[in-house]
């Protein structure tokens, strides 16, 4: 009978086929390759925790270029004042955490106020957007309105933007919110980060102005595995 047999308490030659010293070696060489299998497993294990699990940096955003090309208080002194305005945004988002990417699971959202009132909301990225490791993404945003955004100046708001409207320059305040996961985490993450701009506004003809890039204060998440 011929095959791979234990032949401690048997005639050798009359067991198998392959000869004792033979076998020996496979069996060593068997044993020597699943130990090699099982280290290789746990420094594979260890290196993923670490670069995985270790604590993450928050994203970087920063404003590269804006341009205000309107920026006008329609029907003021009455219930309902609006902002007439055209604005493009260019903004940047860094993810230094490499290898670990981004993905949102719900949009990026950026919401405009002037002097603490919200006047419009544009979408920055839709859920589903991702953001590699080691990777920025340049986001282009342009909205306006003609007949204007209602929003709740109030007197002092109105006060305020007639303060501004002489100078030329308007304080717009750009707040991102959206939630993310990481790359083999569970936990979904808040982005919370505003970004303070000084818009000189340069009505279409007007020379073109130069904006002065601007980073964005990216609040501090209270979850630790974000
Ligand atoms: C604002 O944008 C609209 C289209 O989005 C355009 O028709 C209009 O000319 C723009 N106005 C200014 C002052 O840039
Ligand atoms: C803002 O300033 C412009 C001229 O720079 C003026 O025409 C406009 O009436 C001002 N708007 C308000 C609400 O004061």
């Amino acid at each position: 009978m011929c095959g791979c047999c234990d032949c401690d308490d048997c005639v050798e030659a009359a067991c198998c086929c392959l000869p004792y010293h033979v076998r020996k070696n496979m069996k060593d060489c068997l044993i020597c390759l699943a130990v090699l299998l099982v280290a290789a497993a746990i420094v594979a294990g260890v290196v993923v925790a670490v670069l995985y699990g270790r604590p993450l940096r928050r994203a970087k955003i920063r404003v590269v270029d804006a341009s205000l090309t309107r920026f006008d208080l329609v029907m003021p002194d009455t219930p309902t004042t609006a902002l007439a305005y055209n604005l493009t945004l260019a903004l940047t988002l860094r993810n230094t955490n490499w290898p670990i990417g981004i993905t949102y699971d719900d949009p990026l959202d950026a919401a405009y106020s002037f002097d603490g009132q919200q006047f419009d909301r544009v979408q920055v990225a839709d859920a589903g957007g991702k953001v590699g490791g080691s990777k920025t993404v340049v986001y282009h945003l342009s909205s306006g309105s003609e007949e204007g955004r209602a929003v709740l100046l109030g007197n002092a708001g109105e006060a305020e933007f007639r303060k501004e409207n002489a100078t030329g320059v308007f304080e717009v305040d750009v707040a991102l919110t959206g939630k993310f996961k990481y790359t083999l985490r569970w936990t979904k993450c808040k982005i919370e980060a505003t970004c303070q701009l000084k818009l000189q506004l340069a009505p279409p003809g007007a020379t073109a102005v130069v904006f002065q890039e601007v980073d964005c204060e990216v609040a501090k998440s209270e979850d630790k595995n974000c």
